[in-house]
């Protein structure tokens, strides 16, 4: 591995959070286009092909940030941050990120998630970002209970598109002030 990439991996004391690459497509497709999976993100399609995959890899918003979630060499899912428009201003706010991550179903409630956006939090943070966001669908506890253990604070909620379930769903909307 050059030092490159070694320098974009972020090691957690299970995991590594590390860039992703064409080759990842088969197995993102294949772990997060479950129904169980796709239907709490507000960006995965379902049924979720390879293709789309493919091109969800290579077309990274700017700025964005995605990693890899990598349990002993096995690709469990993906996390990352990306900045996000002050909706009054319609612009991108240097200071704001919205944080997410998803870990495949076979691998849930073993802390993964939480340990995964602990690190992504901490990035964020290093990177000077000090208004973090995130949210849940409404029917989604697990992934509250995930944010509440990080620090995240409950604000509100909005009504948000969900790729999968191809509507509009209700939100719970949170955030952290970075200290
Ligand atoms: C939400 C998700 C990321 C959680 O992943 P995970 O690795 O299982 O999460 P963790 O093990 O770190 O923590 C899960 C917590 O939720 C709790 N939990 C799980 N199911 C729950 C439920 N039905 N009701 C209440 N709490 C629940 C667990 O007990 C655990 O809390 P604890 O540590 O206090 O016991 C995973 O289920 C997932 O990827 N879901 C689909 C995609 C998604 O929702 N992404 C986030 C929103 S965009």
């Amino acid at each position: 591995m050059d030092d490159k990439r070694a320098s974009e991996i972020i090691t957690t004391p299970r995991l590594s959070l590390r860039p992703l690459t064409n080759d990842d497509a088969a197995r993102i497709a294949e772990v997060a286009g479950v129904w169980e999976l796709a239907s709490m993100t507000a960006r995965i399609p379902y049924p979720y092909s390879e293709e789309q995959a493919h091109q969800w890899i290579g077309g990274s918003a700017p700025g964005e940030f995605v990693r890899g979630i990598e349990l002993q060499g096995t690709l469990i899912g993906c996390c990352g941050f990306m900045p996000i428009a002050r909706e009054s201003e319609g612009n991108h706010d240097e200071q704001s990120v919205e944080i997410g991550y998803w870990i495949g179903k076979d691998y849930w409630g073993r802390g993964f998630a939480t340990e995964a956006a602990t690190a992504i939090v901490a990035e964020c943070k290093r990177r000077g970002f000090s208004h973090l966001h995130a949210g849940h669908f409404h029917d989604n506890p697990a992934s509250a209970r995930v944010l509440i253990k990080l620090g995240f604070k409950h604000v509100g909620h909005k009504d948000w598109w969900g790729e999968a379930r191809q509507c509009n769903i209700r939100a719970e909307r949170y955030e952290m002030i970075a200290s």
